[in-house]
């Protein structure tokens, strides 16, 4: 009689539980009142935007500029999501997930462009484009639009430049004034054949390295130093953990922005014009500013820490761009004469050297 009780009361509690389930399930789905922020919900753009930089930067501060134009832009239709500090993925990665379809624009460094596209190299020459003139010149020009038509062999379709700055040096074991300062020195570059070549150039050992892992590196001891810009110095804080900044100017830090080209195509005209006008807006406010951005940042350095700052003389400019003269006729081959010589006469025509 016990278990018949039992069973009874257990069907009974089953009973009550599925009718909460079914009436539940039918408030949400016909009596819940309209929510707006909900409508056309499904019909709904993302474009998971990765980038491996802090917020506080040109290109971070862009990614976020970008994502609030195309949200005003497209009345929310369209949806931005910004992952950055590669808290996504790494700077290698981002390039495969981008082609993978994983996410829909990434904005890498043109320097870690070089391995697919060797072209790009032309940008890390050193003491290519001596002012920020010559670099939006260089980028929004004949240059950019080679650069740009190269890597249209992959599912990639490049949309515009942004920049970063000057890369600098820095490093835990200075003054840095000369190039032979460098001599026997472990430092954190992008990968690329070009930097590599160039701190070979100084006999120093030039690692090509992902960006957040060099924070550690420089703490640990096991690299020396690296070169970025100040932005990416100030932003990670490098300066915490490295005792001398040479001011050098040396080479540039800018970026491709780059979609998906399957998603781009897939994209109606109107969500296509609205992406390429919020880029555009984009672009411009970060050219104007990202330089400034660095300077300021340079400003916060040397209030905020005991980091030695040496700033190169145009006279140790030379000596620097002298030593590193071979490396233009070294890569000509890889990255074209055509564009070699462009960038030649861009510098001729901009040099404050
Ligand atoms: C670096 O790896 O140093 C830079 O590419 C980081 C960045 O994106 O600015």
């Amino acid at each position: 009689m016990k278990a018949f009780i039992s069973i009874a009361l257990l069907l009974i509690a089953g009973l009550a539980v599925s009718i909460g389930i079914g009436f539940h399930t039918k408030l949400s789905e016909d009596t819940l009142p309209f929510d707006d922020d909900q409508k056309g919900i499904n019909d709904q753009v993302v474009i998971k935007f990765s980038h491996v930089v802090a917020e506080n930067t040109p290109k971070g501060l862009a990614a976020q500029r970008f994502a609030k134009l195309v949200d005003k832009k497209s009345n929310g239709r369209i949806k931005v999501e910004v992952i950055p500090n590669g808290g996504l993925y790494s700077d290698q990665e981002e390039l495969e997930a981008l082609e993978r379809g994983d996410v829909q624009l990434i904005a890498p460094a043109t320097t870690k462009l070089s391995a697919f596209s060797p072209k790009f190299q032309v940008l890390d020459l050193p003491y290519a484009m001596p002012t920020r003139e010559s670099i939006i010149e260089a980028l929004n020009g004949e240059i950019g639009k080679t650069l740009l038509q190269s890597i249209e062999k992959g599912n990639m379709k490049g949309l515009t430049f942004w920049t970063n700055g000057f890369k600098q040096i820095t490093t835990n074991d200075g003054p840095v004034k000369q190039p032979s300062d460098l001599k026997g020195q472990t430092l954190r570059i992008m990968p690329s054949p070009v930097l590599e070549k160039q701190f070979q150039l100084l006999d120093a050992n030039a690692v090509g390295l992902d960006f957040n892992e060099t924070y550690r590196l420089l703490e640990s001891g096991e690299l020396n130093g690296e070169e970025n810009t100040i932005s990416n110095i100030y932003s990670k804080k490098f300066f915490n953990v490295q005792s001398h900044l040479t001011v050098s100017n040396h080479g540039f830090l800018g970026y491709a922005v780059i979609m998906n080209e399957d998603f781009w195509k897939e994209l109606s005209e109107d969500q296509q014009t609205i992406i390429s006008e919020a880029l555009k807006e984009t672009t411009k406010w970060n050219q104007t500013h990202s330089f400034d951005m660095n300077e300021e940042q340079l400003r916060l350095i040397e209030q905020q820490s005991d980091i030695e700052i040496y700033r190169l003389n145009d006279e140790e400019k030379e000596n620097w761009a002298d030593q590193w003269g071979q490396v233009y006729d070294e890569f000509e081959e890889e990255i074209g004469s055509d564009l070699i010589n462009k960038m030649k006469k861009l510098r001729v025509k901009f040099s404050d050297l």
